[in-house]
């Protein structure tokens, strides 16, 4: 146990992790030059293409210092706020952590609440300056940022760079150094948390864990604390670049376990593994339920591919089980799914595999957050995740919708512009602190609805890039809301309406009538487009009808040049549905989302 050292990497998207990562492999021998993959950490396509961390894995490195034989555990976070709650299981199976900042860059928003996580849970803190081979690198700048938050010695900052190898045997000589070895009773009943888990279509769901006391043996009656469900231990081990199998999994260690458990939704992140002879007293603390906190239609662009689409997000939950669905039908778009993400990247996410993985082509509908109404009668709660849902407001007493913590960094030149987006946005400043001279962290309590609408975009664009965000959910308020509808050719789409604070419905029902108009393509005739709060019409645009029908020379009896037409359009995968009697295209339905 005391030459085992188990850490997580805390880093900012690009920052260098996996490259980093590579580094630590490759010099211990756990991975050979030619196995060495671009990033060996990011083994799904999606995730390399992306550059982010979807789900977190683990990896064991053996490594020799003085003669002395160390097991090093990487336990990879997920770099993103969507995944937040991975992340802090990660960082409470770890005695410490490499924070790794790009010196050319400087920390971020994302980095400074992990490496707050990271402090929380005592991890001690290996501070790196990365990419030091950049002509732009400021390193005394950086250093002096890193040596503010963390209160380190500047000797103690290692110098480094993932590319040219710089700095990778100091950071294998600081693990051993400064890291502590893991603590637990090696003879206590078995007690282990599990901190990730992933799919294998063969193996079925591997889970990921921490073994805190006592061992977990090959063939061992388990039992997961939090879902009550107990198994046979078929297979446990350690892992390399592929699963080693053992006959135990000790105390200190990290390791995984192959149990025939189909479903992902069985393995919970944050759960404690014990036997079923000798259980623990305890669960290890900290374990949550994880909610959706994005909800949004998907539906299948032809009616016919339902069922289809069904097997596909159910294939998808085997190994997502953030996301959940149920059926739900739109009078606009027919029979789809109501799905719940973890946030907005989970949702691109999810499309972009439903996609990719499973060819389908399928329309979202505007995202929205999850509301609280409430009746008058009895004060009786309805849980609303799709505004159509709402209750009729004469029935209703009150909304509350949720909210957030939200913090920013950015460098001061940007705060007065990020203070106004932050008050149109219906936020309220509640902290401004300089971190160094030219950075600053703002924090606001705001609606999480308004992140949903077009928040990291205007944030980008105000802050020239140089603006982080982070949030976490806090509470619900309650809130002005109404339901504003949207009319295409006289018909309402409910797929369109959104639930939108009172102050904000004529500006917004302006300009997504306006947005529509230039996304929905001409037609043969002409289109209303209206907004409406109620039986009340409070914007209207309209779409003028194509002067020359050119799409008859297809259809005039050249049978090929049709087909060929068609067989474009596929290939194309033109995201068009048909509502009523109009075409409308995806980007329609998620307008609402930019406008300008
Ligand atoms: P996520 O997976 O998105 O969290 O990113 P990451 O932090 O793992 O970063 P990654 O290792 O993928 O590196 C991001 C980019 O920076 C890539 O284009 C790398 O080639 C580049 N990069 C990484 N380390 C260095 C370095 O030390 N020097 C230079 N010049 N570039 C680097």
């Amino acid at each position: 146990m005391k030459n085992i050292r188990n850490f997580c990497i805390i880093a900012h998207i690009d920052h260098g992790k996996s490259t980093l990562a590579d580094r630590l492999l490759q010099t211990t021998n756990t991975i050979s030059e030619r196995e060495m993959k671009d990033q060996a950490l990011d083994d799904m396509d999606l995730e390399r293409e992306r550059g982010i961390t979807i789900k977190s894995h683990a990896i064991q490195m053996d490594y020799v210092q003085d003669d002395e034989q160390y097991v090093l555990n990487l336990i990879d976070t997920p770099g993103h706020v969507d995944f937040s709650y991975e992340v802090s299981r990660s960082i409470a199976a770890c005695e410490g952590a490499l924070l790794i900042v790009d010196a050319s860059q400087g920390i971020q928003a994302q980095t400074i609440s992990n490496l707050y996580l990271a402090i929380e849970n005592d991890l001690e803190i290996i501070p790196i300056l990365n990419k030091m081979d950049l002509p732009g690198a400021m390193p005394e700048e950086v250093t002096d940022q890193i040596v503010d938050l963390i209160g380190c010695d500047p000797s103690e900052v290692i110098p480094a760079s993932g590319k040219t190898g710089l700095g990778v045997d100091k950071i294998l000589e600081a693990i051993i150094a400064r890291i502590p070895a893991p603590e637990g009773d090696p003879e206590a009943p078995l007690q282990a948390m599990i901190f990730d888990s992933v799919f294998n279509p063969f193996r079925g769901i591997i889970a990921y864990y921490r073994v805190l006391n006592g061992a977990i043996k090959k063939g061992d009656r388990v039992k997961f604390v939090n879902t009550g469900k107990e198994y046979d231990a078929d297979e446990i081990g350690v892992l390399k670049m592929d699963l080693a199998p053992k006959k135990a999994v000790n105390t200190g260690d990290v390791g995984y376990i192959i149990s025939g458990i189909k479903k992902a939704n069985e393995v919970k992140v944050g759960d404690t593994i014990t036997t079923v002879e000798n259980p623990c007293l305890n669960a290890v603390k900290g374990f949550e339920d994880v909610k959706p906190m994005v909800f949004a239609g998907i539906y299948p662009v032809d009616t016919e591919d339902y069922e289809e689409l069904r097997y596909s997000m159910e294939k998808l939950q085997l190994n997502d089980a953030s996301l959940v669905f149920e059926p739900e039908s739109s009078a606009a778009l027919g029979f789809g799914f109501r799905c719940g993400f973890l946030g907005m990247l989970h949702m691109e996410i999810i499309q972009e595999r439903l996609e990719r993985e499973f060819d389908m082509t399928v329309i979202t509908t505007v995202p929205n957050v999850s509301y609280k109404a409430y009746l008058k009668k009895d004060e009786e709660l309805v849980i609303v995740n799709n505004p159509s849902d709402l209750p009729d407001p004469a029935k209703m007493d009150y909304i509350e919708e949720p909210y957030i913590k939200a913090s920013v960094i950015t460098k001061s030149d940007y705060v007065g512009a990020i203070m106004t987006l932050c008050i149109e946005k219906r936020g309220e400043m509640t902290n401004q602190v300089y971190l160094t001279q030219d950075r600053v962290e703002l924090s606001f309590d705001m609606p999480m609805s308004e992140v949903v609408f077009d928040f990291y975009d205007r944030l980008k664009t105000i802050s020239k890039g140089y603006a982080s965000f982070d949030y976490y959910p806090t509470d619900y308020r309650r809130s002005d809301l109404i339901k504003l509808d949207i009319l295409l050719n006289s018909e309402q789409v409910d797929a369109l309406s959104a639930l939108v604070h009172r102050s904000n419905a004529f500006t917004l029902g302006k300009k997504i009538c306006l947005k529509l108009k230039e996304l929905i393509p001409r037609q043969q005739f002409e289109i209303p487009i209206q907004a409406a709060i109620g039986a009340k019409i409070v914007a209207r645009e309209t779409i003028k009808a194509l002067r020359k029908d050119v799409t008859a020379k297809c259809y005039g009896g050249d049978i090929s040049r049709k087909r060929k037409l068609l067989e474009k359009q596929k290939a194309g995968k033109k995201r068009m549905r048909q509502v009523g009697r109009v075409e409308v295209p995806q980007e329609a339905f998620l307008a609402v989302l930019k406008l300008d």
